[in-house]
């Protein structure tokens, strides 16, 4: 796909009006998008295993209009708080979704997540806003489904970078790298080279701090351009890609593990040294990192760990050791987690489209 075709053709006949809804997942980085340059393109690429039960289900009603207005419905309540974002997204794709001008929107939003759980939404929220964008462009024009889904990838990174992923399962990588065919800085691509025992890993996420996170990711991108280990980091990234290939493809999780968790570690070890320097691992995060360390020296249970930017932890493990997990969570984990709550999630299939009717 070339620049150009990620334009939609200014006469396409649209419809008048319509409703659109697609569900869409979170999803969580093995190898970490850390570092962006305008507009949106990421400074090393990422790869992430695509969730099931975290989702942001998503209907889009539109109808033709002089100009645009965007009305926005979280779990039932108008929330305008919101706009702001949206406006933004809408803006940076109007250059190659043109018909987005002229429709009244309302976007009527709930994801399966607790509300404030620390878990960061605008992955699921902005792919699943851009699928159901695209789906009103696709009523008019030819998309052939690689294409449908190559494109909402592009409009979804406008939104939020890690949001690219989650337009496919069981993986998307996103970003440029010699050792990925067809990967781009522009789009994810869907990634299943992988072996059996991660096509349905495990990820259970520990709710450690359900506030508003002090540092904004934006932000925090910002701070790796002056970064005196951002070359390092990039290029430490770009082999982690290499290693991480070998790994998924043979199904060795002991590699799987040091590697993502040194992943996790290094993420934040870059929040800790940038310029302001900022922390977002709280006391129980690491409270419970010891702990899973603990018990995997002593029992030989290959749990690990990772994190996104925030003081949740994410534990990974393969789908056989779920009631042992579960057991060591309401055991050991438990007690570290706000309101002593937890998701239970694994690795899902992408995106999926509920509801479709135009006029
Ligand atoms: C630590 O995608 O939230 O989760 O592009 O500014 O919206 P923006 O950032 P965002 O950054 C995610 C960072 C991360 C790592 C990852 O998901 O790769």
């Amino acid at each position: 796909m070339r620049q150009d075709d990620y334009t939609a053709q200014v006469a396409l006949v649209l419809p008048e009006s319509g409703t659109v809804a697609w569900d869409s997942p979170s999803n969580i980085a093995l190898v970490k998008y850390w570092g962006k340059k305008p507009v949106q393109l990421p400074a090393n690429a990422s790869i992430s295993f695509t969730l099931k039960n975290c989702y942001t289900a998503t209907k889009l009603s539109f109808s033709k209009a002089e100009k645009r207005s965007v009305k926005v419905f979280v779990n039932g309540k108008e929330q305008s708080s919101f706009l702001k974002k949206i406006e933004i997204f809408f803006k940076r794709i109007e250059d190659y979704c043109p018909y987005v001008k002229n429709y009244a929107f309302k976007i009527e939003t709930e994801n399966t997540f607790p509300h404030s759980s620390g878990i960061a939404s605008s992955a699921s929220g902005f792919s699943a806003l851009a699928l159901c964008v695209l789906s009103i462009e696709r009523k008019a024009a030819e998309l052939s489904d690689d294409d449908f889904y190559k494109k909402a990838s592009f409009l979804s990174r406008l939104g939020s970078g890690s949001a690219c992923r989650s337009v496919y399962g069981p993986m998307g990588v996103w970003g440029e790298h010699a050792n990925y065919e067809g990967s781009s800085n522009d789009f994810a691509i869907a990634y299943d080279d992988i072996h059996e025992v991660f096509k349905n890993y495990q990820d259970t996420i520990l709710l450690v701090d359900k506030g508003e996170k002090k540092v904004s990711s934006t932000l925090g991108h910002d701070l790796m351009n002056d970064h005196p280990f951002a070359v390092n980091r990039f290029e430490e990234a770009r082999n982690h890609m290499i290693d991480l290939q070998k790994i998924l493809k043979d199904g060795n999780i002991l590699d799987f593990n040091r590697l993502v968790e040194k992943e996790a570690l290094t993420l934040h070890a870059m929040m800790m040294t940038s310029d302001p320097y900022f922390m977002l691992f709280k006391p129980n995060t690491l409270n419970i990192i010891h702990k899973v360390w603990e018990k995997r020296e002593s029992e030989g249970i290959p749990f690990t760990i990772t994190l996104d930017a925030g003081a949740n932890v994410h534990l990974l493990y393969p789908a056989e050791y779920k009631q042992v997990a579960l057991d060591f969570i309401k055991n050991d984990l438990i007690a570290y987690c706000q309101n002593e709550q937890y998701i239970c999630d694994e690795v899902g299939n992408g995106p999926l489209l509920k509801m479709e009717h135009y006029a």
